[in-house]
């Protein structure tokens, strides 16, 4: 038996130790907001945040992560950084076909923790693990900045 700390809630979970967390999150505790994309730590589809940092859920075993807080995209708009980005996100029309946007917020999150006031090297430096094959890179990276200034 496993014990998480799942978006604020410890779970205690009966799979292999050695399981992705992705799975965990997905097949056992029902959050399919988080996708798989490469299962291989490239695409970044799979972007959790664990105490605070992206990390990428695909590439990482559960028992790597107990003990740590593990927050995914369905509690991100209960703070504010993660309410400006998702409100940027759709005053932009950032999404195309949608699969890699968990994973792109999830960083961009994480980066506007950070660095309140990121340049463009600065977040195509925190983004270049997410991949997008409809290539939203010009909205993220000018939902970002959106989100920064209304963050300020
Ligand atoms: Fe985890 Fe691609 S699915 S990085």
């Amino acid at each position: 038996m496993i014990e998480l700390n799942v978006n604020g809630k410890l779970v205690r979970l009966d799979v292999d130790p050695e399981t992705p967390l992705l799975w965990a999150l997905r097949d056992t505790l029902q959050l399919t907001g988080t996708k798989y994309g490469c299962g291989q730590g490239l695409c970044g589809a799979c972007t959790v945040h664990v105490d605070g940092s992206p990390l990428r859920a695909c590439s990482t075993p559960v028992s790597a992560v107990v003990g740590r807080k593990i927050s995914t995209i369905e509690v991100v708009e209960a703070e504010r950084v993660g309410k400006a980005v998702q409100a940027a996100w759709r005053k932009l029309d950032v999404v195309q076909c949608g699969y890699c946007q968990s994973g792109q917020i999830m960083s961009a999150v994480a980066l506007l923790r950070q660095n309140r006031k990121p340049s463009d090297a600065d977040i195509d430096a925190a983004m270049s693990g997410n991949l997008c094959r409809c290539a939203t890179y010009v909205r993220i990276r000018a939902a970002i900045h959106e989100a920064a200034r209304s963050l300020a």
